[in-house]
Parts: C-alpha cells; sequence; structure tokens
C-alpha cells in the first residue's frame, strides 16, 4: 500500500504545547490517565485529537493516524458510525433530558434485560467507574456486608482506592505502583481487598479470613487472555459458600467477546455486571445489570443522578447495541484482530525478535521477552515512537472495532515492519537508547488481570 498524503508526519509540535498548557489550567493535564501522552512515546505521539472517522483520527497538528486505542475501547463500531450518529442527531431534535423520565430507558433495560445472562433488573450511569461505584452500593445495600474483594481495574472511587490505604508491601505487585490514595478517608482501610486472579485456594482463603464481613467478589472475568478452564465456575461456587455477591467488571471487554458481553462465552453467570465504553459507541453511558434478588433492593438505597436518564447515552446504547448484534460486530473484530495477532507474530519471527504476540482474538497484544524491565520499556517507548512516526496511535495492543478494515491493517503492517527494524538492529548494536528521540514510556498504572 503506497503512503497516503495525509498520512506524512508532520510532528505534533501543537499537541505538546497543548498539552503544556493543560499541565496550567488542569491538574493531571489529561481527565483520563490513560489519555496521557507519556503513555506512548512522549513528543512523538500525538495528545489532542480535532476529529476521526472510521479508525482514524486527526491531530491538532494535521496528522492523521490509524488508531489502534479505539478511544481506550469506547468505540466499537468506529469513530461517527453513520447508524448511531444518526439515531443520536434524531434524538437532539426532540430534547435530550426532560424534568420527568423518557421511555427509551425501558427499551435498552429490555435489551440488556434480553441478551446478558445475569440480568433481570437494570440502572445506569454514564461510565465505567461510575458503574462499578452502583455495583458496590448495590452489593454493599444487599448483603448489609462492607467489604469488597477484587481483582482488575475498577475506576477510581473511594471505595476502590481504600485498598490503596493498607500497608502491605505485598500489595505492591497488585496496586498500581505511583499511584497513592490521596484524598481516599483512612478510614476506608481494609474495606477493599485484592486477591490474585487466577489463584482459586488464595480466593477461598481470604474469603475464610473476612467470613461474615464481604458484600462481594469483584471481577473482570477475563482482559485479555482467556481464563484457565474451570477458573471463573470456582469463584462461582466459592461465592456461592460464602454466601457473597459475585459482580463482573465487563467495562472493558464489553461487547467484543459476543454481543451479550463476557458471560455468553464463558459460561458462567455472575449476580452483578457492569458495562460501560463500548455499551455506547463513543456517547457517555455506563449500565449495572443484574438478578432481581441482587439488584430490587435497590430501591430502597439512595443511587440517583441527574444525567444518569440523559437520552442522548442511552439512544446510542440501544442504537449501538442492535448495530453491534445486526453486523455481527464481534466477529469482524475477532477476525481482524486473529489476522494482525498472526501477522504480527510473523514480523517479529522474520526479524528475530525477543517479543511474543497473544491475547484474546478482540483485543491481542505484544509483549518484548526481556529480564530488564527498563529495557522492555524502552522497546516499547521506541515501537510506539517508530509507529508514531508512520502515523500509526498504538502502544503494544491493538484494541479492535468494527472499522479497522484492510487500508489500517496494511499501513500497520508495514510501518511495524520498518519499526521492529529499527528495534532489530538497535538490538544487535546495543543502541536502543540511541534511537529513542522521546521520553521513555512511564507505566502509571498496571492491572491485576492480564
Ligand atoms: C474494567 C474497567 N472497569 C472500570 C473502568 C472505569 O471506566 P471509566 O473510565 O469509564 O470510568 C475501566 C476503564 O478503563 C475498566 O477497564
Amino acid at each position: 500500500m503506497s503512503t497516503q498524503e495525509s498520512d506524512v508526519y508532520i510532528g505534533v509540535a501543537k499537541s505538546m504545547e497543548l498539552y503544556h498548557q493543560a499541565g496550567q489550567l488542569i491538574p493531571g493535564a489529561t481527565q483520563l490517565i490513560s489519555r496521557r501522552p507519556t503513555l506512548y512515546a512522549y513528543g512523538f505521539s500525538p495528545a489532542y485529537a480535532v476529529s476521526a472517522k472510521g479508525a482514524r483520527f486527526t491531530d491538532v497538528d494535521g496528522n492523521e493516524f490509524v488508531d489502534w486505542v479505539s478511544g481506550i475501547g469506547a468505540v466499537i463500531l468506529g469513530y461517527c458510525d453513520p447508524v448511531v450518529d444518526a439515531a443520536v442527531k434524531a434524538k437532539i431534535d426532540t430534547g435530550t433530558m426532560y424534568s420527568i423520565s423518557h421511555p427509551s430507558e425501558l427499551e435498552l433495560a429490555e435489551i440488556l434485560i434480553e441478551r446478558i445472562p445475569c440480568a433481570e433488573m437494570v440502572r445506569f450511569a454514564k461510565g465505567g467507574g461510575d458503574a462499578c461505584a452502583v455495583a458496590v452500593r448495590i452489593a454493599r445495600g444487599t448483603t448489609g456486608k462492607d467489604k469488597i474483594l477484587f481483582c482488575g481495574y475498577h475506576g477510581w472511587h473511594d471505595w476502590y482506592m481504600a485498598a490503596n490505604l493498607i500497608d502491605d508491601e505485598e500489595l505492591d505487585s497488585h496496586l498500581f505502583p505511583g499511584i497513592e490514595p490521596i484524598g481516599v478517608p483512612k478510614s476506608l482501610a481494609g474495606t477493599a481487598i485484592p486477591f490474585p486472579y487466577g489463584d482459586v485456594q488464595a480466593l477461598d482463603a481470604t474469603l475464610e479470613k473476612h467470613a461474615g464481613e464481604v458484600a462481594a467478589i469483584m471481577m473482570e472475568p477475563l482482559r485479555s487472555t482467556m481464563p484457565e478452564p474451570g477458573y471463573l465456575e470456582s469463584v462461582r461456587k466459592i461465592a456461592d459458600k460464602h454466601g457473597v455477591l459475585l459482580i463482573f467488571d465487563e467495562v472493558s471487554t464489553g461487547f467484543r467477546p459476543t454481543a451479550g458481553g463476557t458471560q455468553p462465552l464463558v459460561g458462567v453467570t455472575p449476580d452483578i455486571a457492569v458495562f460501560a465504553k463500548s455499551i455506547s459507541n463513543g456517547y457517555p453511558m455506563g449500565a449495572v445489570v443484574g438478578t432481581r434478588a441482587a439488584m430490587e433492593p435497590a430501591s430502597q438505597m439512595f443511587i440517583s443522578s441527574t444525567y444518569w436518564s440523559d437520552t442522548l447515552g442511552i439512544q446510542a446504547a440501544i442504537t449501538s447495541l442492535t448495530e453491534v448484534k445486526n453486523r455481527d460486530v464481534p466477529q469482524t473484530v475477532q477476525t481482524t484482530g486473529r489476522f494482525m495477532k498472526e501477522q504480527t507474530q510473523k514480523l517479529i519471527d522474520e526479524h528475530g525478535l525477543p517479543a511474543e504476540a497473544a491475547g484474546v482474538d478482540w483485543h491481542p497484544h505484544f509483549s518484548f521477552n526481556v529480564d530488564n524491565p527498563e529495557t522492555a520499556k524502552q522497546l516499547t517507548t521506541l515501537f510506539s515512537q517508530e509507529m508514531a512516526r508512520r502515523n500509526v496511535h498504538m502502544a503494544t495492543s491493538f484494541y479492535l472495532n468494527e472499522s479497522h478494515g484492510d487500508s489500517e491493517c496494511n499501513q500497520t503492517l508495514e510501518a511495524m515492519n520498518e519499526a521492529f527494524k529499527v528495534i532489530s538492529s538497535g538490538l544487535a548494536t546495543n543502541s536502543i537508547a540511541e534511537k529513542i528521540e522521546c521520553q521513555p514510556r512511564v507505566d502509571i498504572f498496571r492491572r491485576l488481570v492480564s
């Protein structure tokens, strides 16, 4: 494929200027940590986009990038999906929020209940962390217990960040290095307890230790690799044995595994599940769904917010979920993802790199197998740098959406071939550090589920 005129990288000076200004105006500069350019190739990777379409965005400097981050997973159909956007635009003309509720709340509830195995009742929210906090409130209210055992990332709220209050060196391997629980009430210490993914005995032992005090097990059922056979079934059994609710956080996997989320794939049904991101193809939306027994007590709890009834997110969710199913988007993203995973491995082998491609087909990744974590960081930084130089925005994973087509795949594979060439020569001549023209990647936080 020949390079298009819009694919000529002209640097990110304007992005960097805005990012520096943002540091003065917005504490932390970005609203979401995952949008920080330091997570890619700082100085090469774009920080500000002005428009997007399909699987590409244009940055503030006028570069067009193939985007493998898909709005941090929120975009499942592609940017500006014509069907979703037409439905949202039509909704704008009838008003988007009223003093009373809109019937579309019931329409969305019915779609979720019809599709998601655990869903008999639903509540709405406007984002993933928001929806996780609702789920935790419901679990605590329903069981009358306070403690939450968790595994995985579940947003920024106090209930979750309370885990960082525990002074336990063991937690260093679980929690986000570098994120301190500043501003989280110290009195919450001990209310959120992490457990290691994949270790049934550890979970059972933790539940024994806190017997009678735990409201729920909150976990991502999987993130980018499939669980060991029987693992989630065992978690379900343990939850039942200890009389605690099981909550699946499906915010990141969303509707890529199947049009009903992860549960139809893994065959394990939790009491509650949380969705956001891909539920609405980039419009603000979140949902907490669950069994009647788990959810109904919420009618007695104070869980209430003005914009949870906003009909733009609700309409976007109704239309996105309908399109995901009708267009069989899970099948498309998995076919494309499998292809990219295989081609990545082929290029890795051709260049003789110490790396390996892996992961579920809708979200594959590759990693450098080097002993020194600093070297690994340098290699991923150099990779992002060389990809940005060739108008491809990514770290080392592919967050698929339906609009990733042949031209995006071809452009990416051509760029990867060149990037791997640079890395291979850098490794051969021990000159990786010299090839990095930006600041090294900063790992702000690590997730608990691989
Ligand atoms: C599994 C999971 N839960 C919750 C969240 C928080 O979602 P949000 O950023 O919409 O608040 C995320 C975000 O990445 C996530 O991956």
